[in-house]
């Protein structure tokens, strides 16, 4: 199980530029939850994935992965819980490399042995039957540079590099954002694969209404660094996308009243 608890982050403090991004939000992730994050840009979607896999710490508040408090554990640390997927499919994977050399990598993620490359043949059988996993024929291209797959490869292969050593938590930051629709479908699918495999815990951000929705067993939606709505199934099965909207409305629309408001 993942907690946070009042976690709060603040952007360049004590300057014009400051930005409570997290303005102290509690959260409790239990095993093989899948839950769908949305909101507007800005909300925070982003920071709160990073504030758990420790590309930041948190200015106050406490982060807890099976009861360990790792709150200021940086990412290297972390690195053994968490399977993390980014937007940009150049982000995941190293383009100058081979696939098998980047799935050898993945394999010693969080472990302390050195960073070697060298591929030993009952890997080499094991990344073979990974990648025939994903229906893409990329079994029969371990020795291939991955700069050489497309964006949609290249995000199936960081895919089945975040979960090859299960994570505690996979964390999803718009995976299929940057792809076509159909090659994001696939992502989708093999994602959906991969989770019931593997009995992965997930939380992925999506500005997919639909999608937030139909995938997982929980939604949250956040608005200024604060989750506004934390809905679990069954009661999640009777919300449609149009209550998302009216949702989503309805918080701008706030906004707008406290405005005027104040020049009032
Ligand atoms: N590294 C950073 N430095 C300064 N401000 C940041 C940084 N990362 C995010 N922010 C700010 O924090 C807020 C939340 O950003 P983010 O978490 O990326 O939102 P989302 O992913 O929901 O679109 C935004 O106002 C953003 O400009
Ligand atoms: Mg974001």
């Amino acid at each position: 199980m993942i907690e946070l608890l009042n976690v709060k982050k603040v952007f360049n403090p004590g300057t014009v530029n400051e930005n409570v991004a997290i303005k102290g939000i509690s959260l409790k992730i239990n095993q093989y939850d899948f839950i769908t994050v949305i909101g507007s840009n800005g909300a925070g979607k982003s920071t709160m994935l990073n504030l758990i896999s420790g590309s930041y710490i948190p200015d106050v508040g406490s982060i807890f992965i099976n009861d360990k408090d790792v709150s200021k554990y940086p990412n290297y640390q972390r690195a053994s819980y968490i399977g993390q997927v980014f937007q940009d499919p150049l982000s995941g994977t190293a383009g100058s490399l081979t696939i098998e050399e980047n799935l050898a990598i993945a394999l010693k993620r969080g472990k302390k042995r050195g960073l070697g490359l060298g591929v030993k043949g009952a890997d080499r059988e094991f990344f073979r039957e990974k990648l025939s996993q994903l229906g893409l024929g990329l079994e029969n291209r371990l020795k291939d540079r991955v700069g050489l797959l497309s964006g949609g490869q290249r995000q199936a292969v960081t895919l089945l590099m975040a979960t090859m050593v299960k994570p505690e938590i996979l964390l999803l930051d718009e995976h299929t954002a940057a792809l076509d629709p159909k090659t994001a479908a696939k992502i989708i699918e093999l994602t959906e694969y991969f989770v019931n495999e593997y009995r992965l815990t997930v939380l992925m951000v999506t500005h997919n209404m639909r999608q937030a929705l139909s995938l997982g067993n929980r939604t949250i939606m956040m608005h200024e660094g604060e989750i506004i709505l934390d809905i679990s199934s069954p009661e999640r099965d009777q919300l449609e996308v149009k209550d998302l909207l009216e949702m989503f409305a309805r918080v701008r629309g706030e906004d707008i009243v406290d405005d005027k408001l104040l020049l009032a």
